[in-house]
């Protein structure tokens, strides 16, 4: 068989892909450093409901972001702004993961508030596009994406640094089938994107007073990409003496969570992108699931809040979903308050969600009639605080 005319064709493809990400290796390069939101005259703090239950979780949130910024905003020090077209439906139409609208509206903001998008697949009734938040971590560029989980009562509190714009996400969507029998897709690594999620890790580890940061990767396998976030990650914890960098493969590192004894000693993690993925979710079962985990996506310029669950659309086709559960959502706005600096606000809001999830449960959401409303149950929050 000649394949060459098939093997042109997906050089030419990979070469497409080459120069993109050495475009964005020079932007990355150029990059200033964070903002600074002390030195703002308005925070604009965009809100994006997104598709399913998340528009009914997002308003909730909403609203008690704006009871405790009330002063703020009649300041004029913080302004609130609606997102709206960052729906499945808006963007099946337009066939772009991110209108060029909603994309226009979001850089308006500093930071973003967002409730959950459906993410099309294969078979869906949707155009099989880029997933929404894929698209807007890598069109705001922000490359942090920390998750935290605690369970004081078991000793755990970890805070996971998943690079959020590169390795199996950077072009997930642009892999080539060669024939239709091969198919190849790309894990990008490059060292900008890697420095600045190990510098974040080990910065967030001082700040924090932890002892220890995780790296996890496969590199024993993946030698090269992982092999080198590896060595990057090295490299950094020079600058932090104190801090004991410590580097466990993936697969173990899945087992050891489960292992009692093992992981109350993992402080701060930092691995790539799919890694990360993968271990948050294992990682927020502990905590009760990924609905009572909040997920911050950080950037130099912008930063935006999420839940880290679905969007739940048969819950709306029940009509279910002023049932649905706010409490991924309410988390997140703790990390936005943080984020933005109101470090108080956050945790006040903290520890009320955790007297109304876990030690008073004077309300439970189930997810029906039988259980709360989101609105009630926001209620609850605020009457807390
Ligand atoms: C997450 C989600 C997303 C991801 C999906 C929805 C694309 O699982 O935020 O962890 O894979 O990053
Ligand atoms: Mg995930």
């Amino acid at each position: 068989m000649d394949y060459s005319a098939q093997i042109q064709e997906a050089q030419k493809k990979f070469g497409e892909v080459l120069t993109e990400q050495l475009k964005r290796v020079e932007k990355m390069k150029a990059e200033k450093d964070f903002i600074d939101y002390k030195s703002l005259d308005k925070i604009v703090i965009g809100v994006v409901g997104g598709d399913g239950i998340g528009p009914a979780i997002t308003a909730q949130a909403e609203r008690i972001l704006k009871y405790l910024l009330k002063d703020e905003m009649a300041r004029g020090k913080v302004e609130f702004k609606e997102i709206t077209g960052c729906t499945i439906e808006h963007r099946a139409e337009v066939g772009k993961a991110l209108p060029d609208d909603v994309t226009e509206e979001l850089k308006q903001c500093h930071v973003i508030l967002k409730g959950p998008t459906t993410t099309p697949r294969q078979g869906d009734p949707w155009p099989n596009i880029e997933s929404a938040n894929v698209a807007m971590r890598k069109e705001l560029d922000l490359f942090a994406n920390v998750r935290p989980v605690r369970v004081p009562e078991e000793g755990i509190d970890w805070t996971f640094y998943r690079e959020n714009t590169e390795g199996g996400y950077a072009v997930g969507s642009k892999g080539i089938n060669v024939t239709d029998d091969l198919a190849i897709d790309f894990v990008v690594q490059t060292h900008e994107g890697t420095e600045r999620i190990a510098r974040a890790a080990f910065e967030y580890a001082k700040k924090a007073g932890k002892t220890r940061v995780t790296c996890v990767t496969k590199a024993n396998v993946i030698k090269t990409t992982d092999g080198n976030f590896l060595s990057v990650c090295k490299e950094v914890a020079k600058d932090y003496p104190d801090i004991e960098l410590d580097d466990w493969y993936i697969d173990i590192m899945t087992a050891k969570l489960v292992d009692p004894k093992r992981r109350t000693q993992f402080q701060v993690l930092v691995l790539p992108n799919l890694y990360g993925d993968i271990l948050t979710d294992e990682a927020a079962e502990f905590q009760g699931g990924v609905g009572t985990a909040g997920s911050a996506n950080i950037g130099k310029r912008y930063a935006m809040f999420e839940a880290i669950h679905g969007s739940a659309p048969r819950m709306v086709q029940e009509g279910r979903d002023i049932y649905a559960d706010p409490c991924s959502i309410i988390r997140a706005s703790v990390m936005l308050l943080e984020h933005i600096g109101y470090a108080d606000k956050a945790k006040a809001l903290e520890e009320a969600l955790d007297i109304c999830m876990y030690k008073e449960k004077k309300l439970t959401i189930t997810g029906r009639d039988t259980g709360a409303t989101s609105a009630e149950f926001a209620d609850y929050v605020m009457s807390k605080l």
